[in-house]
């Protein structure tokens, strides 16, 4: 659905932050993206939906080039929806239901149908009880769901959430993760960036490591993370859950702990 064609990103300051970047995220699919600090995560998804445009290589949406115009960018953002790695940086309105609101009074609904994506999304995040709250005086849990709520409000066809679940307590994490399988199961694509590695591997059909700027791996998790390359690359642990599988001869790996302990 969208495809990065040897995409290379220049700061202004000339800070490389991504070369020769080539992607293809399918539809339907549950992607994380992991890689160290300063890897370029980020970066990248600011370009999934046009925010920054890359110094070079070409970003298409359904086999088309991105137009990089007002009226392009505003396609664009329609079906892709960035949660971006600091609510702070997202939500504007003065109280919670004005900021979800403003999307989808943007595309032109109306009062009624806003209100009812209103009633849906915070319903799905659990954050009804919060609608009236000005922003301000959110917790940092809140404020991510919120923007959460506001992003999906909007309907994309793709939600390109970084680091999402970071502040988010384990419940509410889990709640999250089900709303996102929930929408890919509705065929639409989810693409998380996080450094929570057993996450990663419990949750996602297909993941991509970054490091300095490039992408090293592309592929199903238990593939990615017994490459022990990747790892030291990385300086990272393989995930618990498949190095426990590999350590008692499991085939296939246990997927997840629930997994594991089932077939202990
Ligand atoms: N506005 C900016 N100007 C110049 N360089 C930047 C800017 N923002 C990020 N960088 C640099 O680009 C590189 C990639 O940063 P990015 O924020 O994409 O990393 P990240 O993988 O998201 O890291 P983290 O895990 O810490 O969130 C880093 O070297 C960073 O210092
Ligand atoms: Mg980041």
């Amino acid at each position: 659905m969208l495809q990065l064609d040897n995409i290379t990103f220049d700061y202004p300051d000339g800070t490389t932050a991504l070369r020769n970047i080539n992607l293809t995220l399918d539809a339907g699919k549950k992607i994380a993206i992991v890689g160290p600090n300063g890897s370029g995560k980020s970066t990248l998804m600011r370009q999934l939906n046009g925010i920054l445009q890359p110094t070079s290589g070409t970003l298409s949406y359904k086999g088309q080039a991105v137009d990089y115009s007002r009226k392009g960018l505003q396609a664009l953002r329609q079906s892709v929806g960035l949660v971006f790695q600091s609510a702070e940086d997202q939500l504007f309105a003065t109280t919670v239901e004005e900021d979800i609101a403003f999307g989808p009074l943007n595309l032109g609904l109306d009062r009624a149908d806003v209100k009812a994506r209103i009633a849906t999304v915070a319903d799905a995040l659990g954050i009804e009880a919060l609608l009236a709250r000005p922003i301000h005086a959110l917790s940092g849990g809140q404020k991510m769901r919120v923007a959460i709520a506001g992003v999906l409000a909007m309907h994309p066809q793709l939600i390109v959430a970084d680091e999402p679940l970071a502040s988010l307590d384990m419940a509410i994490q889990q709640q999250v993760l089900n709303l996102f399988d929930a929408l890919v199961q509705d065929g639409r694509t989810v693409i998380i960036v996080t450094h929570d590695l057993d996450q990663a591997y419990a949750w996602a059909d297909e993941v991509i490591v970054l490091a300095d700027g490039e992408v090293q791996q592309q592929g199903a998790p238990e593939a990615v993370f017994a490459d022990q390359a990747i790892l030291d690359l990385c300086g990272w642990e393989k995930p618990w859950v498949l190095a426990v599988s590999q350590q008692m001869g499991l085939t296939p790996a246990a997927k997840s702990r629930a997994d594991l302990l089932a077939r202990l």
